[in-house]
Order: C-alpha cells, then sequence, then structure tokens
C-alpha cells in the first residue's frame, strides 16, 4: 500500500505537464516537430523579405526558410524563382527583360526591386506588424538575412534557426558560398539550428565534400516527392533512402502520395532521416488543425508553412504539455512525500 503510494506520487510529480520525462513523440528524436517559415511570411507579406522572417519569427516559427540563387555577379540572394517577374516590380523597373533568368541580373540591378505579394492572403501590410528594418520589402542578401537573424536572436535572446535552401540551377560557387556564410555566422556544427537543403541532390553531396573541405557540418536535407519502388524501398530524386543517409540528415518531402503513408515515414526514421514536409498552406485554422492531427500522427518531424501562426496554434493545441522545469518537479515530488508523511503520522496517532 504505501509502496503503491509512493509510486503514485512520484508518478504524480513526472507525469504532470511536462515533467521530466515527458511522454515521447513519434518524432525521430520524441522532441516536437519545427515549424519552418516557407519563404518567410509567404501567406502574409511579400515572400523571402527582411520583414517576411521578422513577421514569421514574431509569429512561431522555429526556423526560417530562404530560398537562394546566384546573380550575375556571384552574390547570393534569397529568391525562389528562377525569373524575377512572378514576385517584384522587374517589369516596371526593367521593362522587357522580365522574362529573363535571376542570373542575367546584378546585384546593383537587383536592389533596385521591389518584391510584391502572392497568395490570396498576402499583401503589403499585416495587422500590428511594423518591420523593424528599413525598406523591408526589397531583395535580401543571404548575408542580410543571416545578420538579421543573429541579430535578431541576439536582441531577443531567442534561438531561431535558419534552412537555406541551393535552388537550382545549383552551382559549386553558391554552394560553397552557403557553407562559407553560414560558417561566418556560427551556424556551423550538427548541434546548430541549421539546415542546407536542395532538389539538387548532387548538388548535396557535393556541399557535404565541401563541409569537409570547409571544416563544418552543418545538417542536409534531400527534397522531392516519394516513390515506392517495387523492391519495397521508398525513393527520392531517383535515390533510395538508404542512399540518401549516406550523406542527408533528413529528407524534405512533397506533402503528398507515398510520403502520406506511416511506411514512409517508419522507414526514413528507421535509417535514422529526419523528415519534414511541404508545403503547408491552409487558408484556415481548422484547415491547418485537420492537416496536423494526420501529419502529427504519422511522426513527422516538421514542416515547411506559408502561415506559420496557424500551423503553430495547431501544434500546440495537440502537443503534450511543456516539460515542468526540474526544480518545479522537484518540489512537487517533495511536497507529495510530504503529504505522505502526514498520512503515516495520522495513521500511526
Ligand atoms: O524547400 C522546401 C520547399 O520550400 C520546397 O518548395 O518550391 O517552395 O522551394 P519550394
Ligand atoms: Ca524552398
Amino acid at each position: 500500500m504505501k509502496l503503491h503510494l509512493v509510486a503514485a506520487v512520484v508518478s504524480a510529480a513526472l507525469s504532470l505537464p511536462g515533467a521530466v520525462g515527458a511522454a515521447t513523440l513519434n518524432t525521430l528524436d520524441g522532441q516536437a516537430p519545427i515549424v519552418i517559415a516557407h519563404r518567410g511570411a509567404a501567406g502574409y507579406l511579400p515572400e523571402h523579405t527582411l520583414g517576411g522572417y521578422e513577421l514569421a519569427i514574431q509569429l512561431g516559427a522555429d526556423y526560417i526558410e530562404p530560398d537562394l540563387a546566384l546573380t550575375k555577379d556571384g552574390v547570393l540572394v534569397a529568391m525562389h524563382d528562377t525569373t524575377l517577374r512572378g514576385t517584384t516590380n522587374v517589369a516596371t523597373v526593367f521593362p522587357g527583360r522580365e522574362g529573363e533568368p535571376v542570373r542575367n541580373f546584378t546585384y546593383a540591378e537587383i536592389q533596385q526591386l521591389t518584391v510584391t505579394p502572392r497568395g490570396p492572403q498576402a499583401g503589403t501590410t499585416y495587422p500590428g506588424f511594423t518591420p523593424s528594418m528599413a525598406n523591408p520589402y526589397r531583395v535580401p542578401t543571404f548575408q542580410e538575412v543571416l545578420d538579421f537573424l543573429v541579430d535578431y536572436n541576439t536582441a531577443n535572446g531567442t534561438q531561431i534557426g535558419i534552412y537555406p535552401e541551393a535552388k537550382s540551377p545549383t552551382s559549386e560557387l553558391g554552394s560553397r558560398q552557403i557553407v562559407q556564410q553560414l560558417n561566418a555566422a556560427g551556424f556551423n556544427s550538427a548541434n546548430d539550428k541549421v539546415f542546407i537543403q536542395s532538389f539538387d541532390l548532387n548538388a548535396l553531396r557535393a556541399i557535404a565534400r565541401i563541409q569537409e573541405e570547409e571544416g563544418s557540418k552543418q545538417r542536409l536535407a534531400a527534397l522531392g516527392g516519394v516513390s515506392l519502388l517495387s523492391s519495397g524501398e521508398y525513393s527520392i530524386g531517383g535515390l533510395t533512402l538508404a542512399e540518401i543517409a549516406t550523406f542527408a540528415d533528413g529528407v524534405g518531402v512533397s506533402l503528398s502520395g507515398q510520403a502520406l503513408t506511416q511506411g514512409f515515414v517508419d522507414a526514413a526514421h528507421a535509417l535514422g532521416l529526419i523528415v519534414h514536409g511541404y508545403t503547408l498552406r491552409p487558408l484556415t485554422q481548422e484547415a491547418s488543425d485537420a492537416q496536423i492531427a494526420t501529419l502529427f500522427q504519422l511522426g513527422y518531424d516538421g514542416w515547411f508553412t506559408d502561415y506559420t501562426d496557424r500551423t503553430r496554434a495547431s501544434l500546440d493545441a495537440i502537443l503534450p504539455p511543456s516539460p515542468v522545469p526540474l526544480p518545479a518537479g522537484g518540489l512537487l515530488l517533495v511536497g507529495g512525500l510530504g503529504a505522505l508523511a502526514f498520512v503515516r503520522r495520522r495513521k500511526a496517532a
């Protein structure tokens, strides 16, 4: 009886909201999935801008995600599309050149552009949000994104991570710059909150080599759709998960087809691969809740989302309570044992 009571008290102390040893999740490391701000706050503001990244952080992002392209003069800038016409006023500033690839423009030319919003709920303002920087909606360099993030983390005591993508066309020059600039900003080890991602798996292999040469080891994520081979293996970008696991730490997958099966998530996790999914674009909180309920159950380790606030809210509603700090758990335990002693004294009396 007494042993049962002690066990119950200890158990209560350890299982109350987030106590030490809180419930393990289906994720690879048992920790909460991460929320990756896809192209910044793409659902609300011009994508891949400092203003957008800042809003995304304020909406609850764990990581910000810049897609990276090289200019004609070899500057890495944050840009998703291969041309500038879909997201900037290039047609107005450089009429006749709107169909040219980003790599035809110098950085000085790209600096003259303003990024324009796209998406059904995007605009140039967000209620209650005032960007902290001058010119929040021009095309930033990767260096400016890193400087912004480091300054933000320092000023606010946060540890927001970064998830840069080497966009096609990839190049040795661009890949090396990504690694070097991350290193200089302090995002240089597997323990730092950084992933480098690419759909170009040859480029990702090259980045693994570049990391060795540059003395760093950021985690790598291979992007693509998931296929199930007749052998029973899953593949992404023409490589099996086992092959990907020889040089990458995770996969970022299109949330459709085989990616939505338990077999795929389990197979990736069995190889030690982190599983992130793209791209969540829920237009309502209810739609987000339904998405996350399914994906959370599958054991996904995180998602790229255009609506960080909705994904964060869905996740927070479904996660077990967060950990009670050890001292608080200890106090609970002491209190429980004190109560037990009181009961014993009453019984003896
Ligand atoms: O990088 C993951 C996700 O962003 C892939 O989609 O085309 O927006 O880069 P995309
Ligand atoms: Ca991307």
